[in-house]
C-alpha cells in the first residue's frame, strides 16, 4: 500500500508516519527530513538547500524528485510507502505518478489532515526531537515519559528546527495554500482522496487514518 499525507506545515504528517512505521511496518517518505539530511551535509547543493528551507520556500521539484526516486527504488516490493510532505506541486504530483509506475506501484490512498492553521504555530515553536534518533516531541502535547530521556532510544540530546519560528511558520504556511493545496482537487477528482480532522488529538487521528487504510471508513 503506497500513501501520501497531506497537510499544512505542523498538521502532523510526520507524527501519524512515525506511527504507520511502528503500527504497519511501512516505510516513511519524507522530502523534508531528506532535505534537512542533505542540508547537514554541508555540500553546496546542502547550502542551496538550507538557504531556500530556512527562508520557509519550497525547493526545486528537480530536486525533491530526484530524491523520492532514489528511495523508492531501494525499497522491497512488499513494504509500503508514506508520501510525508510530498508532493507539494501539481508537477510533483506527476512526476510521483510516473515515478510509482516506474516501481510497478500505483497510490491507494491521500490522507487530507485538515486543521485550523492559526492554531499550528503553537504546534510548531514547541516541536522538537531526539539528536539520536529523531523521534518527536513536543513542550506541551507529547513529553517524554522521563523529563529529559527519549522514550525510545534513551538519548538526552534534543534539537529543534531551524525554520520553526513564527515567521518563517507564516511564510510555509502560504506556500501551502499557493502551490500545495491545489493537488487536492487533483486526487479529489481520482475518488482516492479522504479528509481527516487534524485537530484531533493524535490518538483520534491515528484511528481515523487507520480506519481509511483499513476500509473501513467511506470517502470524502
Ligand atoms: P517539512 O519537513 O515537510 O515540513 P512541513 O510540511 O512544514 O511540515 P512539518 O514537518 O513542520 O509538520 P508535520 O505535518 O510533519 O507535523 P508534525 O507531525 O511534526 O518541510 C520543510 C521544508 O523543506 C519546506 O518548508 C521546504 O522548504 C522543504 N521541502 C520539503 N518537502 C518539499 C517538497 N516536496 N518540495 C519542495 N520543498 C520541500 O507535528 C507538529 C507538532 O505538533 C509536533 O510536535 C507534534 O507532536 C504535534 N502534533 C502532531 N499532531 C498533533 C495533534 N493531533 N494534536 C496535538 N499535537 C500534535
Ligand atoms: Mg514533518
Ligand atoms: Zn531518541
Amino acid at each position: 500500500m503506497n500513501i501520501i499525507l497531506l497537510g499544512p506545515p505542523g498538521a502532523g504528517k510526520g507524527t501519524q508516519a512515525e506511527r504507520l512505521v511502528a503500527s504497519r511496518g511501512m516505510v516513511q517518505m519524507s522530502t523534508g527530513d531528506m532535505l534537512r539530511a542533505e542540508k547537514n551535509a554541508g555540500t553546496e547543493l546542502g547550502d542551496r538547500i538550507k538557504a531556500v528551507m530556512d527562508a520557509g520556500e519550497l525547493v526545486s521539484d528537480e530536486i525533491v524528485s530526484a530524491l523520492i526516486d532514489n528511495c523508492l527504488a531501494a525499497l522491497k516490493p512488499e513494504q509500503g510507502a508514506i508520501f510525508d510532505g510530498y508532493p507539494r506541486t501539481a508537477a510533483q504530483a506527476g512526476t510521483l505518478d510516473e515515478i510509482l509506475g516506474n516501481n510497478g506501484r500505483r497510490l491507494d490512498h491521500v490522507i487530507e489532515l485538515h486543521v485550523d492553521e492559526d492554531k499550528l504555530v503553537t504546534r510548531i515553536v514547541g516541536r522538537y526531537t531526539c539528536a539520536t534518533c529523531g523521534a518527536g516531541y513536543h513542550d506541551m502535547f507529547k513529553q517524554p515519559k522521563v523529563a529529559g530521556t527519549c522514550d525510545v532510544c534513551g538519548g538526552h540530546e534534543f534539537k529543534r528546527r531551524a525554520d520553526d519560528n513564527e515567521q518563517t511558520v507564516r511564510t510555509r504556511m502560504a506556500e501551502y495554500r499557493a502551490k500545495t493545496a491545489p493537488v487536492i482537487p487533483i486526487y479529489e477528482a481520482r475518488g482516492i482522496l479522504t479528509r481527516i480532522d487534524g485537530m484531533a488529538d493524535i490518538d483520534t487521528v491515528s484511528a481515523a487514518i487507520a480506519a481509511v487504510l483499513d476500509g473501513t471508513q467511506t470517502k470524502a
